[in-house]
């Protein structure tokens, strides 16, 4: 794999020079998408050589049945596949009697480029056909956040050194396979296919989740920028649909195809709507055309980047890898759909599915809260609120009573879908985290209903599991957690993980809190809320004793909570001693090796401290980061950002900065040589939080004040971005010698800067 091959721009990924072995990692690189639908940057003309097709709809799955070595009760029947969908991109070309195909052409003035500004992907080359033509081509495209259904390719042919013909045959392919389908079983059944003048389309729906999604295309053509028609051909197959426009061409003159594509899913339209609606869209995008379907695309980025986007100035690569972030995680989560989640690939890729993990809440909430309208972040705790039902019933599952919920490690429609028993059984961490969701939002936005509303009902259910999941030790005199996995997964079957034990005596606290609350303020909708879950003041008095009788593994004379019983039972010993031979752990190690190590894959205590700074004094920070980050190998995405942003917190900038970089190009470099299989999505919004919240400084606890104490690192001249903070718009600078903020809104803010409280009254510059 030849890394650092992306061009360093401030606001476009770009390639140059054609490189077979960098097509299955540039195709995630490119990816494009628009919340609602997504597509690895697959060639639109045949390639045969190494490549990975993948276009993916939101919210569209397969419950994949699932692969184990030894079946064990609680294990879910399936694992949920975000479901590769039918190909509306190809365009076959032909030159006289040779295919164009770049892995047998001779290629030069190979580029692409994905602009991030404004939202397109494109791509030009000269080719030479093994029979001796030369063409150039030109091509771009891109998925219309406007009509978040439609997308558009425009796809220019310039022979270089004949005159001849050129066919263009585009089509839709729904014989699609998943490259992670467990028994190589084919999703999709096709249920029809409609070939029209100009247009067509294919309608199927999935196997067992029988999702119906209907597949549009609709073409023009224009040579040397004019307008023609050109007689078209149709060949029908089993599960695919091609048309094929032979036109002749002379030497320089151009001939361009434009293509729109659509899908439509029966999660938006009825079943007997789907062609219709699917012919609909490409119509109309072909009547609108692709310069103005372009020019609203421009549009629909240049208002996202208002509130998202951050500025580095003297820093090239740091500033691509912070927009390529930013540009990522919007094409996967538009937050205008409660239906919708964030999967760790987003739509670049099929590993973690586009599956929901504890990602959203541990990392995700932040980055849509502060650049987004607050909708957005209740969207996503909607969306576990929705599903409050099957994590109870998931909790039953495996023995809990009494309206008790465990909330799945992974999971698309609420149903747990992990089956490795370490990971689903004991990795219940993931429970808190729903928790601290509802908490984080509920700080940063004051929309303390919410929790009347809707959250306290997932955290009763979330009190009673952690109630239930932990005992009585006589030993200990205290309540212990055992048989858990940690964030850490290098761990597995541990007693009294920190961070677990901590996140569950929390949340009963918060919860009790919460229902005083509410008690107090709504006491309609409290009434509501205990008829429904018929919680008795006694049950929570039996929560409050776990929750104030919770052990916590401590060493006293290194002064430090331990990641779990028996830590310093390990051979301790950082990781700057291993050879870089042995690293990563994970591809150079047995996991029995793993699991004895002291090697932690990612934070963990530190994870907690990071979730619950405000409770530890900086000397606690301090020690518990200076014993556990030498032992981790950040070999999970979510990892280099949580030590960024605690490494700034405790003034350790160039440490703060190298985890930085890790996490901001984690893709763009391939740290992880793993690229190929898609871009790591949600760890992204931990990028994110690394500027703001590590640089930055910025913090809101559960007194609602919002505080900065923003810091640069040396190697930049200065760094901007801005946040939505209760719909006030707040532009924060920073340079070497300055620190300014502007609030763009009608409203004077109040907030703490390096301690001081400041006042910035209504559009007014402050600097500090
Ligand atoms: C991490 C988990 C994470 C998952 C999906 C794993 O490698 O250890 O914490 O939820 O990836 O991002």
């Amino acid at each position: 794999m030849n890394k650092n091959y992306i061009i360093p721009n401030e606001w476009s990924i770009i390639e140059e020079g054609f490189c077979a072995e960098n097509v299955e990692a540039s195709e995630s690189l490119f990816s494009i998408g628009n919340g609602a639908m997504g597509q690895r940057a697959n060639f639109e003309e045949d390639y045969s050589g190494n490549t990975f097709q993948g276009s993916y709809i939101g919210g569209i799955y397969y419950p994949d049945k699932t692969r184990v070595g030894w079946w064990k009760n609680g294990y879910p029947e399936y694992f949920a596949k975000v479901l590769n969908a039918p190909n509306w991109i190809g365009i076959g070309i032909q030159i006289n009697t040779t295919k164009l195909d770049l892995n047998t052409c001779k290629v030069s003035n190979f580029k692409r480029e994905l602009n991030m500004k404004e939202g397109w992907l494109s791509r030009s080359f000269v080719a030479k056909l093994p029979t001796g033509e030369q063409i150039e081509v030109c091509t771009k495209r891109f998925i219309s956040i406007k009509y978040n259904e439609v997308g558009a390719i425009a796809y220019t042919v310039k022979p270089l050194n004949f005159s001849g013909e050129i066919s263009f045959s585009p089509y839709i392919d729904a014989g699609i396979v998943n490259e992670d389908a467990n028994y190589d079983e084919f999703f999709w059944e096709i249920l029809q296919i409609s070939p029209e003048e100009n247009k067509g389309a294919i309608l199927s729906k999935t196997l067992k989740t029988e999702f119906h999604v209907a597949t549009a295309m609709a073409v023009s053509f224009t040579s040397n920028e004019k307008p023609i028609e050109i007689p078209q051909q149709t060949l029908i197959e089993e599960k695919s649909i091609t048309y094929s426009y032979t036109l002749n061409i002379s030497e320089g003159e151009t001939a361009t195809i434009y293509k729109y594509g659509s899908y439509v899913s029966s999660l938006n339209h009825s079943n007997e709507e789907l062609l219709d609606a699917a012919f609909k869209n490409v119509t109309e995008a072909k009547q609108i055309g692709f310069q103005q379907l372009l020019n609203s695309q421009i549009d629909s980025w240049k208002n996202i980047w208002k509130t998202a986007d951050i500025v580095i100035e003297g820093d090239v690569k740091a500033q691509q890898g912070i927009r390529f972030n930013i540009f990522q995680l919007n094409q996967t989560y538009m937050g205008t759909d409660a239906r919708l989640n964030i999967g760790p690939k987003g739509f670049t890729g099929e590993k973690y599915g586009g599956s929901t993990y504890w990602d959203t809440e541990a990392y995700c909430i932040p980055f849509y809260m502060a650049t987004k309208d607050a909708s957005v972040a209740k969207n996503l705790l909607l969306y576990r609120y929705n599903q409050l039902d099957k994590a109870i019933e998931n909790a039953e599952k495996l023995g809990f009573t009494n309206g008790a919920a465990l909330y799945p490690m992974v999971t698309m429609n609420g149903e747990e879908c992990h089956n490795e028993w370490e990971i689903t059984f004991e990795e219940i961490h993931r429970n808190g985290a729903m928790v601290y969701g509802i908490y984080n939002y509920v700080n940063y936005t004051q929309d303390f209903e919410y929790i009347p509303k809707n959250g306290l009902e997932v955290m009763i259910a979330i009190a009673r599991f952690w109630h239930q999941r932990a005992n009585f030790s006589e030993a200990k005199n205290k309540y212990v957690i055992l048989g858990v996995t940690g964030p850490n997964e290098y761990e597995n079957n541990v007693n009294n993980n920190f961070y677990t034990n901590y996140l569950a005596k929390w949340c009963i606290e918060y919860t009790v809190d919460c229902l005083n609350k509410v008690k107090h303020n709504y006491p309609d909708d409290f009434e509501r809320i205990i008829n429904k879950t018929n919680l008795k003041a006694e049950e929570t008095y039996k929560w409050l004793k776990v929750a104030e009788n919770m052990y916590f593994p401590f060493d006293a004379e290194k002064n430090i909570y331990l990641q779990q019983d028996g830590f310093l039972d390990k051979e301790i010993s950082s990781v700057d001693k291993l050879p870089i031979s042995d690293r990563p752990i994970n591809q150079k190690w047995s996991w029995d090796r793993i699991l004895r190590s002291c090697y932690i894959k990612q934070a963990d205590v530190l994870q907690g401290i990071f979730f619950f700074e405000n409770k530890f004094s900086k000397d606690e920070v301090e020690r518990h980061f200076d014993f556990y980050e030498p032992l981790t190998v950040h070999e999970s995405s979510l990892s280099p950002c949580v030590h960024s942003i605690l490494a700034a917190s405790i003034d350790r900038m160039p440490k703060a900065y190298e985890q930085y970089v890790r996490t901001s190009r984690l893709d763009l470099d391939d740290y992880n040589h793993e690229v190929h299989e898609g871009c790591h999505i949600t760890s992204m919004a931990g990028t994110w939080m690394s500027i703001v919240q590590g640089f930055g400084g910025m913090r809101v606890w559960d007194d609602g004040k919002l505080t900065f104490n923003p810091q640069i690192p040396k190697e930049w001249k200065s760094y901007s971005f801005t946040i939505n903070f209760r719909g006030s718009i707040i532009k924060v600078y920073k340079s070497q010698t300055a620190c300014k903020f502007f609030n763009e809104s009608g409203n004077e803010i109040k907030m703490l800067v390096n301690n001081n409280e400041i006042l910035i009254p209504s559009n007014q510059l402050v600097t500090v």
